[in-house]
């Protein structure tokens, strides 16, 4: 009986399209989602409580990762031009040229205009598109600006950083200020007389305001991509909302500098809290997808150091190992059919343009020319069962010709040629430094914001048994990485699955894999567009525009 209605609603289906009648009732069904992302910057493994540490609570985010689902294999670029790239593009950053160094201030370049990113495509779509907090692709003329490639709005900063209070950038010995509200008509930096608030605070407000205001019958597409927790300048300034409260609430913390740095992300966690129930209260949340993710690893050492943790994992920013590309990633939606899952599938950040855009309505092969792929079947139900692909079983962690740095991942095993980075740096928790034990953190997550908006609309949410089984199975276990010998400065092979602390290079023991994954990296090395990073042009200096960083060729505004 079942099988012959089935036959019949199928060939009903297929009689229906083939004489091209609008079948309605199946467009109206499925309203697009509100699609929400959540982009910290230079967010390490270990600076979220839900990968085990009980050092800097994070009981909003955790909240989304296990009401949700845990992305424990998501990767990403080592550092945040390409990752932001990849992840509005759907493409490897060499396609593009944009593979190399981060953006400078004053640098001549961004995403050649020919490539389509993703507020674009869901413009096309219908959706309201929105951009509050950094840019970091280019805006040395008018059109490579954020409200000029598929942004309605854009309220933040065009370049790599600013300070969280001052709201400038200093590059090239200059200080500008650089923050800004454009739309597709108008470009424009805000007075400097605005109010000077806390950045993340900031960005949180216009958030929600957003929210507040959205129009539902229009899809939304918001994304935040956070200030927190990356240091605001070359002298390493970790800047808090409130100093003393910090050093009060994080006492049990030694370092003042990692105390900074719980500061940071204790305001980047109310955050994602507020948002989330800004979404619930304006009657969102029921068709959103949440996406929370780092662009990249911690930046534990060096330039811009600011005290993040990559722990256990090896390396940090800019390098090829785990600690620069393995990142934070969860989504909490209710469209998720099982919830309460760590993902262990490999999930590359050029996959969400395929998967959203999918989500959105659109068809995945006019996005043309991509490196991602539609990953929402294992998102909602952790099954492979989407027709056309196989789940993800390698991935270009990325080519740089100029410092002659390569690495990919096939399978269990990765491969990374001239990494001279050698320093862990890594931030290592001390275990007398642990501010709460697990019951306390339970109790934290619990009573977090996002857990009670969820338990509002959910039929079911997550109990303490939960939360520990799935902290548990998120965490990464390894040998002491105190023993790490290896040197990658010409090359190394990992097994990733076994050791995926990278502490011993097996390369002389399989030659073959070596080959195999060359072979994969010279296709993509036939496909590169040298990178296009040039000198920073003097044009651009603040001093040219009363103080501020903008678009220096092209510029119809503020000259
Ligand atoms: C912010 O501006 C004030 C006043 O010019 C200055 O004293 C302070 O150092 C600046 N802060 C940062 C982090 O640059
Ligand atoms: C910036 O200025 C300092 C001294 O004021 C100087 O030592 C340094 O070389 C300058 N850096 C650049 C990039 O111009
Ligand atoms: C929302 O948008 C629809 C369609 O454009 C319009 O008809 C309606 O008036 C708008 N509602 C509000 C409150 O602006
Ligand atoms: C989840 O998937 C199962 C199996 O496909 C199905 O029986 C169930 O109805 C789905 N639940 C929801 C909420 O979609
Ligand atoms: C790795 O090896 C290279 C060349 O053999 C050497 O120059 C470099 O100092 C080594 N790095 C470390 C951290 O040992
Ligand atoms: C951890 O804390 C103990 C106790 O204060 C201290 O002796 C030790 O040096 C610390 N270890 C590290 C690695 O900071
Ligand atoms: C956790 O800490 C609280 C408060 O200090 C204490 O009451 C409780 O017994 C501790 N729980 C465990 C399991 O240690
Ligand atoms: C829950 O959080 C609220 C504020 O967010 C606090 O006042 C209350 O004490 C907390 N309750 C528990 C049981 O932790
Ligand atoms: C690209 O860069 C390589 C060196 O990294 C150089 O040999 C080659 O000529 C460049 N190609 C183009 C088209 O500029």
């Amino acid at each position: 009986m079942t099988i012959n209605l089935h036959k019949f609603l199928f060939i009903l289906i297929i009689f229906l399209m083939n004489n091209h009648v609008k079948v309605d009732c199946f467009a109206k069904a499925k309203t697009p989602p509100n699609i929400i992302v959540m982009m910290a910057d230079d967010l390490g493994w270990n600076d979220v409580s839900f990968h085990g540490s009980n050092q800097i609570p994070t009981p909003n985010i955790d909240a989304l990762a296990y009401n949700g689902v845990i992305l424990k294999n998501h990767y990403v670029l080592p550092i945040c031009t390409p990752s932001r790239s990849a992840f509005f593009t759907g493409r490897y950053p060499i396609r593009d040229g944009m593979q190399g160094y981060p953006l400078k201030a004053g640098e001549p370049r961004g995403i050649p205009l020919s490539t389509k990113l993703l507020p674009q495509h869901l413009k096309s779509l219908g959706y309201s598109t929105n951009l509050v907090g950094k840019w970091h692709l280019g805006y040395y003329k008018d059109n490579f600006t954020p409200a000029r490639r598929g942004f309605d709005t854009f309220y933040g900063y065009y370049n790599g950083y600013i300070t969280y209070f001052n709201h400038t950038i200093t590059e090239s010995n200059r200080t500008g200020y650089d923050f800004r509200r454009d739309t597709p008509r108008k470009l424009e930096p805000l007075k400097k007389s605005d109010p000077l608030k806390y950045a993340t605070d900031v960005f949180t407000d216009e958030a929600v305001e957003i929210i507040t205001k959205h129009n539902k019958s229009q899809p939304l597409y918001l994304q935040i991509s956070h200030l927190a927790p990356h240091a605001s300048d070359a002298v390493e300034t970790l800047e808090t909302r409130d100093i003393n409260s910090v050093n009060k609430e994080f006492g049990y913390i030694r370092d003042s500098k990692r105390r900074k740095f719980a500061g940071m992300m204790k305001a980047l966690d109310e955050s994602v809290g507020s948002v989330t129930e800004a979404l619930s209260k304006n009657g969102l949340m029921k068709n959103s997808i949440i996406i929370f993710m780092a662009d990249n690893g911690a930046q534990t050492i060096g330039f811009l150091e600011n005290h993040g943790s990559n722990y256990p994992f090896r390396g940090l920013k800019f390098t090829l190992f785990e600690g620069g590309v393995h990142g934070v990633a969860c989504v909490y939606s209710p469209l998720i059919n099982k919830t309460g899952r760590v993902i262990n599938d490999m999930m590359h950040i050029t996959d969400w343009l395929p998967t959203l855009y999918k989500q959105a309505g659109g068809v995945i092969k006019n996005l043309g020319t991509i490196d991602g792929i539609n990953q929402w079947s294992i998102i909602k139900n952790g099954k492979r069962n989407d027709i056309t692909r196989q789940g993800r079983k390698s991935v270009l962690i990325n080519i740089d010709e100029k410092q002659q740095q390569v690495g990919a991942i096939r399978g269990k095993w990765k491969l990374i040629k001239g990494e001279k980075n050698a320093l862990d740096g890594y931030y290592r928790e001390n275990i007398s430094d642990v501010g709460f034990n697990d019951s306390e953190y339970v109790a934290k997550v619990l009573n977090s914001t996002v857990n009670l908006v969820i338990k509002k609309i959910a039929k079911s949410s997550i109990n303490e048994k939960q939360i520990l089984n799935l902290r548990q199975e998120s965490q990464i276990t390894c040998k002491p990485l105190d023993k790490v010998s290896s040197n990658c400065s010409n090359l190394c092979l990992f097994n990733i699955v076994n050791d995926p602390c990278e502490t011993t290079d097996v390369s002389a023991e399989y030659p073959g894999v070596i080959s195999n994954i060359e072979n994969y990296i010279s296709y993509y090395q036939s496909v590169l567009m040298n990178q296009t990073n040039a000198p920073v042009q003097p044009e651009s200096f603040p001093e040219h525009f009363h103080g501020v960083w903008m678009p220096w060729l092209d510029n119809n505004v503020w000259k």
